[in-house]
């Protein structure tokens, strides 16, 4: 016996010395192989890197989910160590690290972190390699880049690639922008020129400068920003301009609208490719660039019926239907323009507007709870459940000791009885809340 307690405790002793030595960070070779970490090296190889993103996978679920994402990370690593401020890749097995998994709160697998200095955020960028490698690029950009001609301008724009908008300051002074570029790092790339041509005035559309144009390479569209360029006014163009002027609803572009602060004007139309559809989004750009407040947003039924379906809309509705929606249960039609008709779409549009601002309006719930009320909906309805089991559980085993006891040791009988009451008044409530939250 004392020989073993020996061993452990030398053991112990060891491992205190192991983590003395991870905490120097050569212990990590930075070769471009993705880092295995687990316990004792996690948190030195989050101090140690500046970027660093991290897998926690599962081994072995049967739904190969993370089976493809290793291979993507393994070709990725080694292009973010090559980069002039180096990216590194590690992982973490979840099915075995379970508390350090737990610890950065993770549920699903895979998941990606990425800890920039330390600082953990949810990485949901693309996960297929040249992608990722893409998208990663933007977090150690600088600041605000300096362009210095035309031709710095288009490859930068080349560049950045199609997954963050991109302001780009004609004739403005880095300096004005560099604190919001700071702030707004992660989403969205900043930069000044001061030295351009007129061809890259019309090139961009602009009527005078300086001026702040965002361009959003993915839905091909552009807003342009003529000032004051003062904190308050810019701060709000740039947050407002995170999303195109008008969004085309899909999965994706649903879960970065759920960030949004601004109401949406959702447009749903029969069958968005129709030509039809695109003449209504052009109107759509015209009223979005004269209502910053607003976020405008499109879907075709064809396309996405089940999310019309939340919004009353089928194949019996006179569409296009335009609505306002707050992102989470609620929405509002504005009396006496339930559809946009066929004819002079854009001043059904302004008188949409109007209505809605004058609060003409019928206030409505979505059908059902939509994504974060959904989510938030199905993990409550899930730990109700498992607090539900539990409670009732427990009552069966006082209720059984109850029993038990009633035939051994009369004189307990009492204190378990409040035990056993408490707890079954309390799952009468969870019981209660349970029924609450499915109707
Ligand atoms: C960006 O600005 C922050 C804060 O001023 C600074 O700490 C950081 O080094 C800058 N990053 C780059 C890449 O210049
Ligand atoms: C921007 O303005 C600052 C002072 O406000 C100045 O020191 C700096 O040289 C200017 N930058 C450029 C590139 O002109």
């Amino acid at each position: 016996m004392p020989k073993m307690r020996l061993h452990i405790i030398f053991l112990l002793l060891f491992c205190r010395f192991g983590t003395g030595i991870s905490l120097t960070a050569d212990q990590f070779k930075v070769d471009g192989k993705v880092l295995e970490l687990d316990e004792s090296n996690f948190d030195s190889a989050i101090s140690s890197f500046d970027f660093i993103l991290v897998d926690f996978y599962a081994q072995g679920r049967p739904w190969g989910h993370c089976k493809h994402l290793s291979p993507q990370l393994d070709e990725a690593a080694p292009v973010l160590a090559g980069l002039k401020e180096p990216i590194v890749i590690a992982k973490v097995n979840a099915d075995k690290f379970t508390r350090l998994a737990s610890k950065h709160d993770v549920d699903a697998y895979p998941t990606l972190k990425l800890f920039i200095h330390g600082v953990s955020m949810e990485y949901y960028g693309p996960r297929q390699s040249d992608r990722l490698v893409q998208y990663l690029k933007k977090f150690v950009a600088p600041n605000v880049s300096i362009l210095t001609s035309d031709s710095a301008i288009s490859g930068f724009i080349k560049e950045a690639g199609t997954f963050f908008p991109i302001f780009i300051g004609f004739g403005l002074n880095e300096t004005v922008l560099s604190n919001l570029a700071v702030k707004y790092k992660k989403r969205a790339w900043f930069s000044v020129t001061k030295d351009f041509s007129s061809e890259a005035m019309v090139l961009y559309d602009l009527e005078k400068v300086p001026a702040l144009v965002v361009i959003h390479p993915n839905y091909k569209q552009q807003s342009i920003f003529y000032g004051p360029f003062e904190d308050k006014f810019l701060e709000d163009f740039i947050k407002q301009n995170f999303l195109p002027p008008v969004v085309p609803l899909n999965h994706e572009t649903l879960k970065l609208l759920k960030d949004e602060e601004r109401k949406i004007v959702l447009t749903i139309t029969a069958d968005e490719n129709e030509d039809q559809s695109q003449n209504l989004i052009k109107l759509l750009k015209d009223a979005a660039s004269a209502n910053h407040d607003l976020v405008f947003g499109y879907f075709g039924l064809k396309q996405w019926e089940d999310f019309a379906d939340k919004f009353e809309a089928n194949e019996k509705t006179k569409l296009p239907k335009m609505i306002v929606w707050n992102g989470d249960e609620e929405y509002f039609s504005v009396i006496g323009i339930e559809s946009l008709g066929d004819e002079d779409q854009g001043s059904r549009i302004s008188q949409f507007l109007e209505g809605y601002r004058q609060g003409r309006t019928e206030k409505k719930t979505v059908k059902v709870p939509l994504f974060m009320g959904l989510f938030k909906s199905l993990v409550g309805i899930g730990a109700f459940f498992i607090i539900f089991i539990v409670v009732a559980m427990m009552i069966m085993m006082i209720v059984l000791m109850v029993i038990i006891s009633k035939d051994n040791e009369p004189l307990t009988n009492d204190s378990h009885d409040k035990v056993g009451h408490a707890k079954s008044s309390e799952a009468e409530n969870n019981q209660h809340r349970l029924e609450k939250k499915e109707d």
